[in-house]
């Protein structure tokens, strides 16, 4: 069974998806703990309530961006995480701590990368006047959003679209991406390090699309 570190600051909804996919059977993946730099989080708390292992790191007990991300990963490494899933975590990690994690951490990002890295995304794609928006998964490098591309899910822009209204209808595709992405590599069918993804030991040249 693969064993999951998730590091979130927010609400942790794709947290719950992953809860909610092991209890079902869906995917066969234990939460090893859940880290987050927000005592408030949410994810904390959805933690605490399904009995996973929950630890806050307050980045104000540290020095440096260099220390704090030291001890988030001395914590991570302690609980025996295989795979590390970023949901939703707002902090930029150093590099120190990235590369040589670099085949063993993902993160969901809600744009359509190399679109829009980085913050406000949702108006970013209509400021744009994009027709299509969606969310990715990639393997985590030390530039930020940047890692090879894993799958990536998308949705048509409606007329009338706020940016609340686009990012609650991603929502639930953004779940069913990371579920999907968790359960492939939980089955051994894809790998990836900061050069490339392979599924089903064929090099992937675009993202796998996830409906
Ligand atoms: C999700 O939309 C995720 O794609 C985004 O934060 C939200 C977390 O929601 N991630 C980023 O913006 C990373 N740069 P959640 O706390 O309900 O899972």
């Amino acid at each position: 069974m693969l064993k999951l570190a998730v590091l979130a600051s927010g609400r942790g909804s794709n947290l719950q998806a992953l809860i909610d996919a092991i209890r079902m059977g869906e995917l066969d993946a234990g939460i090893a703990g859940v880290f987050s730099d927000k005592a408030a989080s949410g994810a904390l708390a959805i933690a605490r309530g399904a009995g996973v292992a929950a630890m806050h790191i307050d980045p104000k007990a540290y020095a440096s961006r260099a220390a704090f991300d030291a001890a988030l990963f001395a914590a991570v490494d302690a609980s025996g995480a295989e795979l590390i899933v970023c949901a939703g975590f707002m902090r930029i990690l150093s590099p120190e701590v990235v590369a040589p994690r670099t085949s063993r951490m993902i993160n969901i990002h809600p744009s359509l990368l190399p679109k829009y890295p980085g913050l406000h995304t949702h108006q970013r794609a209509l400021d744009a006047g994009d027709r299509e928006h969606g969310a990715s998964v990639h393997a985590v490098i030390p530039a930020l959003d940047a890692g090879p591309l894993i799958a990536q899910t998308r949705i048509a822009i409606e007329p009338g679209d706020s940016p609340e209204r686009l990012a609650a209808r991603l929502l639930p595709r953004e779940h069913r991406l990371l579920v999907q992405v968790v359960r492939w590599i939980a089955e051994g069918r894809l790998r990836f390090d900061a050069q490339a993804v392979h599924f089903d030991e064929r090099r992937l040249s675009e993202p796998l699309r996830v409906g």
